[in-house]
């Protein structure tokens, strides 16, 4: 694997309308996760995430609480969206909002580009329509409403009525994409990741694709259609637009240059717009499509999509102040498969906080430098020969660490972590094995106990440094008591796995337990 290549990966800009679960938290560690290995790589990464603050559904949230939209998403982004960050240690490199100046007329120019090209026309659309997914939703997502809602169409998703909307709109070729969507998809197999969401894609485009409602005229929060000010910008074309507008489209072009085209991550719930209304958008305005798009897996609470509508979404503060956000960022990235569904609850949270991190992890260090201060001073021993038993953890911190970076170049964090994951288990195997506390009793055994002391510092020593994009706290805590010089979060990521970076002599100090045990009510 070469460094230096350009990274730019996204999350999607979510809707301030109210504050955020563990849903978007999910999302957003992920990404998060992706940018600091490719950064901690040496490659030139960006990561961009914010807020889609147009729109209905947010007209409605701010009506319903008497302000007005902009009073709204000001004081849910700075009371909520932003301190998530901070609440999840994440390290964005920017935060765009699309009621941002630089979003809006970037926007438009983009928009007036492609009316330029000849791709808009203006007509008349009659169809039903959901605020919350903020979409003329397709007849295969329209059900029957149950209980207060029998009798009416409701949104698959959102399980609440659509409505039904007739105007004059402003529309988009769409149609006109479908065989390049279909080239793009064949000549690049990787665009759709997973393959379950690639085949979902390919088979919506293949039924066909309809023109694209771009605009709207029955009310006025968003963005002016530059060509005919008495429309707004459909929100969802407003709000794709944030991952070229946040890179300098239309106005720094050097910065466009060197970051764009990147990556998108975004639940399955809007692959579609992802894979196929933004590419088409992209290739008519004569611009790269994206590198990719991975759609994850929802979380479900008592098997449904944990959502704010539906009124199941956790706060990811409730977990975070229990378990802390290291915890948090391990929790959801190891024990769902990315990609997959997976249902949250809090035992199984807290049985594996005890078992993978307190026990597991946290042990594995606690120990190895308790046993250097007690047999060493702290001082790290320097190796003797080395037995076959500790070459084969040289191999297999080697092979974690090749694998782990594979993995990440799959987007599959779960396996990258689950790679890692094989040293933790095998150091606490090999120190069960080579029993150091028996080795010290004995003065012959000297040189022993430092090649076992060395194997398991220097095996921690590589934990700390691949564990870095997922735990960021509690390897810099590992980091520093193992004597490590500068930030675990400026170790190079793929050279994590060559053997014998710790030097001999180096003081190490005392380690407070990095995952304490919680004790429940
Ligand atoms: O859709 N499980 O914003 P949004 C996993 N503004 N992830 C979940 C989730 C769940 N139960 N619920 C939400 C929008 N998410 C638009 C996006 S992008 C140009 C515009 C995450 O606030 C997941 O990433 O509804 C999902 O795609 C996103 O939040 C939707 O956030
Ligand atoms: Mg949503």
């Amino acid at each position: 694997m070469t460094s230096g290549g350009s990274f730019f990966i996204t999350t999607p800009i979510y809707y301030p309308s109210d504050v955020p679960h563990i849903g978007h938290g999910y999302t957003t560690v992920a990404v998060d996760a992706l940018a600091r290995w490719h950064r901690q790589s040496g490659d030139d990464t960006w990561m961009l995430t914010g807020t889609d603050e147009h729109g209905q559904k947010m007209m409605r949230a701010a009506a319903a609480n008497g302000v007005s939209p902009q009073e709204w998403v000001d004081k849910l982004v700075a009371e909520e969206w932003s301190p998530l960050l901070e609440t999840l240690d994440v390290a964005n490199d920017d935060f765009i909002r699309t009621t941002q100046e630089r979003h809006e007329t970037r926007a438009q120019k983009f928009w007036q580009s492609i009316y330029d090209r000849g791709y808009i026309y203006a007509g008349e659309y009659e169809a039903l329509y959901c605020v919350g997914c903020e979409e003329f939703k397709p007849d295969a997502e329209i059900v029957e409403g149950t209980g207060a809602f029998e009798g009416l169409m409701v949104c698959a998703i959102h399980s609440k009525p659509l409505e039904l909307l007739h105007e004059k709109n402003y529309f988009f070729k769409l149609s006109e994409f479908s065989d390049q969507l279909i080239e793009l998809y064949r000549s690049q197999p990787d665009f759709v990741r997973p393959e379950s969401a690639k085949n979902e894609v390919i088979a919506f485009v293949q039924q066909g694709l309809k023109d694209l409602s771009i605009s709207r005229s029955a009310f006025d929060w968003g963005i002016p259609i530059p060509w005919d000010s008495s429309h707004v910008l459909y929100v969802w074309i407003d709000a794709l637009l944030n991952y070229v507008t946040g890179v300098g489209y239309g106005s720094d072009e050097e910065d466009f240059q060197r970051r764009w085209p990147g990556y998108h991550v975004v639940g399955k719930d809007i692959l579609r717009f992802h894979a196929v209304i933004w590419p088409a958008m992209l290739m008519a305005a004569g611009l790269d499509v994206p590198r990719g798009v991975f759609a994850h897996g929802w979380l479900l609470v008592g098997g449904e999509k944990m959502s704010k509508s539906k009124a199941t979404g956790i706060a990811p503060t409730t977990l975070v102040d229990t378990f802390g956000s290291d915890a948090f960022r391990f929790y959801f990235l190891s024990a769902i498969a990315f990609g997959q569904d997976g249902s949250f609850s809090w035992e199984d949270m807290a049985a594996r906080y005890h078992a993978e991190l307190a026990n597991g992890f946290g042990n594995l260090a606690s120990r190895s430098i308790a046993m250097t201060a007690k047999y060493f001073d702290g001082s790290v021993p320097e190796p003797a020969e080395y037995t076959d038993a500790d070459r084969e953890i040289q191999k297999l911190v080697a092979d974690a660490a090749a694998n782990a970076d594979a993995a990440i170049e799959r987007f599959r964090i779960d396996q990258a972590i689950s790679e890692v994951w094989t040293i933790v288990d095998a150091l606490n195997g090999y120190i069960t094995e080579t029993e150091p506390w028996v080795l010290a009793k004995d003065d012959a055994q000297r040189d022993r106990l430092a090649t076992v002391i060395y194997t398991c510092l220097e095996g921690l020593r590589a934990l700390a440094v691949l564990l870095s994009p997922i735990m960021p706290e509690s390897t810099a805590k590992l980091w520093s008591a193992l004597g490590g010089a500068g930030e675990v979060a400026k170790q190079p990521v793929r050279e994590a796995g060559a053997w014998g970076q710790l030097a001999p002599g180096t003081q190490t100090s005392k380690l407070a337990p990095l995952f304490p045990r919680i004790e429940e009510d």
